[in-house]
């Protein structure tokens, strides 16, 4: 197990001399601080499976959590937690400890997705057409579970925990809503987790440097003149048009994109016409675009556009690209090298050495990478996997089902995550260390 000098110490601090007694000679205070902790958060296992399933069966949408919201705020004020809202229309921050630096936030999205649930289960949506397919749900009840367990021991934190709670990360940039609405604040770090369907219940995942992809998705219209079918030559294509620009944006992946740097473009939809034997006056295409650098998407969408654009003149027609720039690009999620090896030691601590693995890179996208632009910060994945139960399934699928046994391993994750950080940094000069690191990134 790969724990600090200092680490050590502050933890022998914070667990009675006489439990190592009781335990005997070869259990360590550190083991005792994960014992106690779990066993804590496994407590709370009914609660936490009524919050999950509460918000599991009424799902909402990007910006409309209002009843999500108004849980969140019923659970912090049975808990006696203090908090501020609304942030982005839904968001709640809360806040808990000293009320003095380090201040870490952890972070928790709301929203679900539109998609039909197809599991069969007790607790299955009761919103047609709505779903938390992505696990939301999971990530709303494990932030609060810590909310829980942080204020329970209050007294013995030695910075403040923030935590946000936000809307909109499916497409929504909520995150980038919260972040220009101030609520990193003075904060130095920010965590987040994600639940993961090819992690075993129990494990956890994550790499420093860049782990998601920068995504934006972009729609283009491409204007012919439409006609009878029978009389090309008096018509312009759209059809024929798209085909060509679709192909030639392939080329900017196999042709231009050096080939250890990671881009995707995929094409969605391509829509136009109706008739056989009508050439219609325009199609519309539209897709994503994905790098594993922000500045690679930035480059990519520029050329995309330019070809889109030039193709449309070849053929004789006019395109026009929409990138919906009214919700800005999603950054990649690059994290923080010394916060990620802070959340190895920490689940280490918590799962067993064993049970922490190091991440593959992917090319989703994830709205985290918003507070990752102010303060250094780390995503990592949560495992839901478990043969079982059937929790198998992809997010973002009709069939996603949750190992709800995630929910006291995250809670207990983010209390220890923050609780850990204080004790690491706060005789350090709590500030110095994370900014001067942020400065030479
Ligand atoms: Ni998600």
């Amino acid at each position: 197990m790969a724990v600090s000098h200092s680490f050590i110490i502050v933890i022998a601090g914070f667990v009675l001399v006489s439990l190592v007694s009781v335990y005997g000679d070869s259990v360590t205070p550190i083991d005792i601080y994960a014992r106690e902790l779990m066993d804590a958060a496994n407590n709370d296992m009914e609660w936490l499976k009524s919050i999950r399933r509460r918000i599991h069966e009424y799902p909402e949408l990007m910006f409309e959590e209002y009843n999500t919201s108004a849980l969140i705020r019923s659970e912090l004020d049975r808990m006696g937690v203090s908090y501020k809202w609304p942030y982005a229309k839904t968001g709640v921050v809360a806040q808990i400890g000293s009320g003095l630096p380090p201040v870490v936030a952890l972070r928790a999205d709301m929203d679900a997705l539109p998609l039909q649930e197809q599991v069969e289960w007790e607790h299955k949506s009761k919103i047609a057409g709505k779903m938390h397919a992505c696990g939301h749900d999971a990530h709303v009840t494990m932030l609060l579970g810590a909310a829980k367990l942080l204020h329970q021991r209050k007294d013995k934190l030695k910075g403040t925990v923030r935590l946000i709670f936000q809307p909109a990360e499916e497409g929504g940039a909520g995150a980038a809503l919260m972040t220009n609405e101030g609520t990193l604040a003075d904060a130095e770090a920010i965590f987040g987790m994600h639940v993961d369907n090819t992690l075993t219940t129990g494990t956890i995942s994550s790499r420093a440097g860049p782990f998601f992809a920068a995504v934006c998705r972009f729609e283009a219209t491409i204007d012919g003149k439409g006609g009878h079918a029978a009389f090309p030559h008096m018509n312009i294509d759209p059809i024929v048009t798209s085909c060509y620009i679709i192909l030639s944006l392939q080329e900017l992946i196999s042709r231009e994109t050096d080939p250890l740097d990671s881009q995707v473009i995929s094409i969605g939809f391509i829509n136009g016409g109706e008739g056989h034997n009508v050439i219609p006056h325009k199609a519309k295409i539209g897709g994503s675009l994905r790098s594993l650098t922000t500045k690679g998407l930035t480059n990519l969408k520029k050329r995309v556009r330019e070809v889109i654009e030039s193709q449309a003149v070849v053929h004789r027609c006019n395109a026009f690209v929409d990138y919906f720039e009214h919700v800005p690009m999603y950054p990649a999620v690059d994290n923080d090298e010394i916060l990620h090896n802070h959340v190895k030691e920490v689940g280490a601590t918590l799962l067993g050495l064993s049970n922490v693995k190091t991440a593959p890179q992917i090319m989703a996208g994830e709205d985290f990478s918003f507070y990752q632009q102010i303060i250094p910060g780390v995503m990592f994945s949560v495992g839901i996997r478990n043969q079982d139960i059937g929790s198998t399934h992809s997010v973002h699928s009709p069939f996603f089902f949750l190992d709800e046994a995630v929910l006291p391993v995250g809670a207990a994750l983010h209390t220890a995550i923050a609780e850990v950080y204080f004790d690491k940094y706060r005789d350090k000069g709590s500030q110095a260390p994370i900014e001067t690191r942020h400065t030479e990134l």
